[in-house]
């Protein structure tokens, strides 16, 4: 065994026009293989698998290691976090917890909008729990909420290969359509339950 690529949960058509066949084939298909196909390369213990990931994540003490490990666990997640069926607004015991801590179901999708807009450079923006509380967040290359004491809820990745071939250099087009076609509320709704 080794780490593998997680099958996308949809087709490869199924978040267009949001998303396109193209830009999930480079995105899943070339760019998360290559982080796994990099992560095997450089452990030595091949018996190790995704569920060990968050533990090598963890243990990283060789950049690269926890570069295409991390890159690993985010992508893995990030999928999740978009659906054909996706957008919309969040209800329930989300849409209290989020009105809550941000005030307003509007003032949480601002902010995390806000955040992943004027991000600089390459990273993930994220909605987390930090054990109190929900918080909107963003990490600079590979770097994530787990080696920061958070639980990711969600997450947008805003590096250039996400959204170039759909939005070239338009990353706020990107987020419009992230929210308004595909954003997975059902997928942050289970990971709060897990807090
Ligand atoms: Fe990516």
């Amino acid at each position: 065994m080794a780490f593998s690529l997680p099958p996308l949960p949809y087709g490869l058509d199924a978040l267009a026009p949001h998303i396109s066949r193209e830009t999930l084939e480079l995105h899943h298909g070339q760019h998360h293989q290559t982080y796994v196909d990099k992560l095997n390369d450089l452990v030595d213990d091949n018996s190790q698998t995704n569920d060990d990931l968050e533990a090598v994540i963890h243990a990283a003490d060789d950049q690269h290691v926890f570069d295409n490990a991390a890159q690993h666990w985010n992508h893995s997640f990030y999928w999740q976090c978009m659906s054909p069926d996706g957008g919309g607004s969040p209800s329930g015991e989300l849409a209290e917890a989020l009105d809550r801590d941000f005030g307003s179901v509007d003032a949480f999708t601002k902010g995390l909008h806000e955040e992943a807009e004027t991000h600089f450079g390459s990273g993930w923006a994220w909605l987390v729990h930090d054990g109190s509380k929900l918080l909107v967040t963003s990490t600079h290359d590979a770097d994530l909420p787990l080696k920061h004491g958070q639980k990711a809820l969600l997450t947008i990745d805003v590096w250039e290969h996400a959204y170039y071939v759909d939005y070239r250099n338009k990353r706020p087009d990107y987020l419009t359509a992230f929210f308004d076609g595909v954003v997975n509320w059902d997928f942050v709704a289970q990971n709060l339950k897990a807090v």
